[in-house]
């Protein structure tokens, strides 16, 4: 079978999408949550967790370590009791970047951990260096065999003081995770932000971790004994999420609602929207958008949170390219993210990559539709943006990458007006 596409007919410039469109739970904050729960000898239970593919690609790596993962509708259970691997199914954390999260975990949970290089997102080169150093710096032993890497403390994590020499997302959970079962005080230093942090920190501090600090520079972990949380962990609202469909909105919006999400996490992406001139009004969790009769160019520099979301930056570039006027984006998290505008350019974009880190966008233009296949989740929702605004009919090749972070994007879209099938 060939994999799914999306085949999009465009709205010619015509500003009439209207309605409400749902943010589901945060692709990024229910990844690590289940990593977490390997660490937690009993029952765990997550609400609003979406529909996404990388979900049952972390659950299968989960049954492989001995877990139970079991299924009712936007409810996970996780009953890590009879963990008795160590050993990440190769295939499986090939596909998954963020298997890299159950590093710490099982390393913490059974005393060693056997992996191979973490695949994922084609969007440039993603080391590891960062997270064995920590391990290494709170007192395992690094080794590699043919693919497979393997990281070992047979008596347990040591305490002691890590710095984060880049601030990384995943790098910052999963090192804060294995430090709860570490034998004494672990302090981490230039950690990441991000509200996923925060969250991942709540769900282990409702297992009896002993963590102060997360989503501050400095997180500081006391020795703790976990055991299964008495409530059921709710999973955040995926900001990235809500940052494509206000982009949406704001391309070709009568009048667009999100709702569900959390306009807290979304200061940079609301502010960058106002600064372009685009109408937001923000009540309780819902935020509405209508696209202005002119935006107005500006520019973008990615940063880790608060600043402006790398996951956020294609979305936003679509936005950039009907600004009148001259507009520029700078990615400085990853190398390799600029390269979808390749295609871009190929549908009609007047964009000009300086360097790997930034390109020049002059617009307002017309996209015209034609097909691409998608290299990664973003850059594919920035395709299929590209293609809602756009003339004529296009084809979003690779639909299974963007599944992997939007559930069931094809009905939230045709809710409010996108002509979309999947194909
Ligand atoms: N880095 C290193 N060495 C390491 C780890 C990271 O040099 O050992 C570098 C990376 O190469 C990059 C920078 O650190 O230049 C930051 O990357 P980070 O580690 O923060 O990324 P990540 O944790 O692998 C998470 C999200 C990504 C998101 C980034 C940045 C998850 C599961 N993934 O990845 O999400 O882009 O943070 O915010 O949380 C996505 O959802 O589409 C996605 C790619």
């Amino acid at each position: 079978m060939q994999n799914p596409a999306f085949r999009i007919e465009g709205l010619g410039g015509i500003q009439e999408l209207q309605g409400e469109i749902p943010v589901y739970g945060a692709k990024n904050a229910v990844l690590p949550a289940l990593a977490a729960a390997v660490l937690v000898p009993g029952l765990s239970k997550f609400e609003n967790v979406p529909g996404i593919a990388d979900i049952p690609a972390m659950g299968a790596l989960l049954e492989g370590l001995g877990a139970r993962v079991t299924r009712e509708g936007r409810t996970l259970s996780v009953e890590a009791g009879m963990i008795s691997s160590s050993v990440l199914e190769s295939t499986a954390a090939r596909s998954l970047r963020a298997s890299v999260l159950l590093i710490g975990s099982v390393l913490a949970r059974t005393g060693s951990v056997t992996f191979p290089h973490p695949g994922g997102d084609v969007i440039g080169e993603r080391p590891i260096d960062i997270f064995i150093s920590a391990f290494q710096k709170l007192g395992a032993t690094f080794s590699e065999s043919g693919d497979a890497y393997t990281l070992a403390a047979p008596n347990g994590l040591s305490g002691g003081e890590f710095f984060f020499r880049v601030v990384t997302v995943t790098g910052t959970e999963a090192v804060m995770m294995a430090a709860t079962a570490a034998r004494d005080v672990v302090t981490l230093k230039n950690c990441a932000l991000e509200p996923e942090v925060i969250a991942t920190a709540e769900y282990l501090k409702s297992c009896g971790a002993h963590i102060e600090g997360a989503g501050t520079p400095t997180i500081v972990i006391r020795p703790s004994t976990l055991s299964a949380p008495v409530k059921t962990h709710r999973i955040i609202p995926d900001r990235i999420e809500a940052a494509s469909f206000l982009a949406l909105g704001a391309l070709a919006g009568k009048s667009i609602t999100v709702t569900g999400c959390e306009p807290s996490h979304l200061d940079a992406v609301l502010e960058g929207l106002r600064y372009m001139g685009v109408p937001v009004t923000v009540s309780g969790s819902s935020i509405t958008v209508r696209a202005p009769e002119k935006l107005l160019p500006t520019r973008f520099r990615t940063h880790e949170y608060p600043g402006f979301a790398t996951d956020a930056h294609p979305p936003f570039l679509i936005l950039l390219t009907q600004a009148h006027g001259d507009s520029v984006m700078i990615e400085s998290i990853f190398d390799g993210r600029l390269k979808y505008t390749e295609e871009l350019v190929k549908m009609g974009a007047k964009i000009t990559q300086v360097s790997p880190h930034r390109v020049n966008i002059q617009g307002p233009t017309v996209f015209q539709g034609r097909h691409i296949d998608t290299p990664d989740i973003r850059a594919g929702l920035a395709f299929m943006l590209a293609a809602i605004i756009g003339t004529g009919t296009s084809t979003i090749g690779n639909a299974h990458l963007i599944d992997r972070g939007y559930e069931r994007i094809e009905e939230r879209l045709r809710a409010v007006g996108v002509r979309i099938t999947r194909v």
